[in-house]
């Protein structure tokens, strides 16, 4: 089948890829020129496992290509999908003005379009509040007299493991109002429903126990869309409440890792996202629940439960800045290392990332600051460059009054700590993740400060 895929981020990109994989061809669509360029030369903008492998696979089979032209890509394509940002403004609302804009060249891409190749299916995976898909279906429909079928398809991958989330997902959900929208996508992701392709490199494995068909939710649009959100409340909540259990931990003289485990092995709770912290960032959550929050307020009604989540991730990185402060004052004269930039292992997105605002903080206090990360180094330079970018954790260790561990790389998980002791010249290491052994780390000589224990 051939897709237009817009906005060729982490969403457009890992879909392109695996579609292409599963014998569609693909045309991503992709207004930045720098990204634009890369993709063109087979060159992946953003890291993912396995992404640029089969970036090369799609493009050597002639199933995948790139460009910046809308009215082209559009002009024949049977499914159109729209992966583009849906960041928040500072008020919370949602900025649609990116999906504003693809529509408007959607339109135009239509109005020149030829019968011939039929109904094209515009399909929304952009994360987005109840509602909007119907409200950009009016916007469309306003400016083109040309047939279209319109669905909502929220995306759910982890950053980090997007193509294999996209290989294997826990479920789809589309949301339409046609039964012909249902078919095509049914023909669409009929490989990946069924898992009938070959999972062999480049792939990521079907992880053991992965069981097929993958359930399809079909509803309506509203309810796909809020099934998204409600998805990403609900996991933020998990983590607002755990810290806030880890916080009294500290009052208390418990453990939180002893007591997330005891609550996780409850079937009815399960272990997932009980990881007390530094607070979840990323370009997801944090939006997220600030759309959703203000999406309820706009319809009247006070999301009380999702308010205090985000209070209670705003404040969870200040309590940890402040232990940094109490061990460390006066902060003037400290070299602070940081262990992690990016907002969790496995991508180079540093979207809202707990790391920069750290660095930002501990910046003005004075603090002379090394940093390293596996993928993000080059993206949080951008961003923050009161700083001195190392590539190895050992570096960032030398002379360093304490080092803080931000993001839970497993290259960060067996560091050789007395080799660390040796070219410290403090002895504390903040663990923001809960998730460095101890025993080792003590072994060495140095004290950890965690969250919750
Ligand atoms: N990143 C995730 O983990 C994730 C997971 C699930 C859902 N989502 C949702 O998917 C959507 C995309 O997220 P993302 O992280 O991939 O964003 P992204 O910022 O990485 O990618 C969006 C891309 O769209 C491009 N773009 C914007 N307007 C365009 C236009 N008119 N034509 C062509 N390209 C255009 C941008 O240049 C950018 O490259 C968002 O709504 C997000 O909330 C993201």
């Amino acid at each position: 089948m051939q897709v237009a895929v817009i906005g060729c981020g982490y969403v457009g990109l890992a879909t392109s890829v695996v579609l292409a994989d599963l014998g569609h061809d693909i045309i991503g669509v992709e207004i930045d020129p720098v990204k634009l360029e890369n993709l063109s030369n087979g060159k992946s903008p953003i890291f993912e496992a396995h992404l640029q492998e089969m970036l090369d696979a799609g493009i050597k089979a002639g199933r995948l290509s790139f460009t910046d032209d809308h009215v082209s890509a559009c002009g024949q394509a049977k499914v159109i999908m729209l992966a583009v940002g849906t960041p928040t403004r500072e008020t919370w609302e949602i900025d649609l003005s990116q999906l504003e804009s693809a529509i408007d060249s959607i339109a135009e891409a239509l109005s020149s379009r030829n019968e011939l190749n039929g109904t094209p299916l515009i399909v929304v995976k952009s994360t987005v509040p109840s509602g909007t898909t119907d409200y950009l279906s009016e916007r469309l429909g306003s400016k083109t007299d040309k047939p279209y079928l319109i669905a909502s398809n929220p995306e759910f991958l982890r950053e980090g493991q997007a193509i294999f989330d996209t290989l294997y997902p826990d479920r789809s959900v589309i949301g339409a109002n046609e039964s012909s929208a249902f078919e095509i996508l049914d023909e669409l992701y009929s490989g990946l429903v069924s898992q009938n392709f070959d999972d062999s490199p480049p792939l990521p494995g079907r992880p053991d126990g992965y069981t097929s068909p993958v359930p399809v939710v079909k509803t309506s649009p509203r309810s796909a869309e809020m099934i998204k959100y409600a998805s990403n409340a609900f996991l933020a909540t998990k983590i607002s409440f755990i810290n806030e259990i880890a916080n009294l931990c500290e009052e208390v003289e418990a453990d939180i890792n002893d007591v997330a485990r005891g609550i996780g092995l409850d079937s009815r709770i399960g272990p997932q996202f009980l990881k007390a912290g530094i607070g979840y960032g990323g370009s997801c959550f944090p939006k997220d629940t600030k759309a959703l929050h203000h999406h309820a307020g706009s319809r009247g009604y006070t999301f009380t439960l999702l308010n205090a989540v985000i209070e209670v991730n705003r404040i969870q990185r200040y309590r940890f800045l402040a232990k940094i402060r109490r061990a460390l004052e006066p902060m003037g004269d400290k070299t602070i290392g940081i262990l992690g930039l990016a907002f969790k292992p496995g991508t180079d997105d540093i979207r809202e990332a707990p790391a920069i605002d750290l660095m930002r903080e501990l910046n003005r206090d004075g603090a002379i600051l090394k940093a390293t990360d596996p993928r993000a180094i080059e993206n949080a330079k951008l961003e923050f460059n009161s700083c001195e970018y190392l590539d190895d954790p050992y570096k960032v260790a030398e002379g360093a009054n304490a080092l803080v561990l931000v993001t839970e790389w497993p290259e960060f998980l067996d560091l050789d700590w007395k080799r660390i002791a040796m070219v410290m010249s403090g002895d504390i290491v903040f663990d923001g993740r809960n998730c460095l052994g101890r025993e080792g780390i003590e072994g060495a000589g140095l004290s950890v400060i965690g969250v919750g224990r």
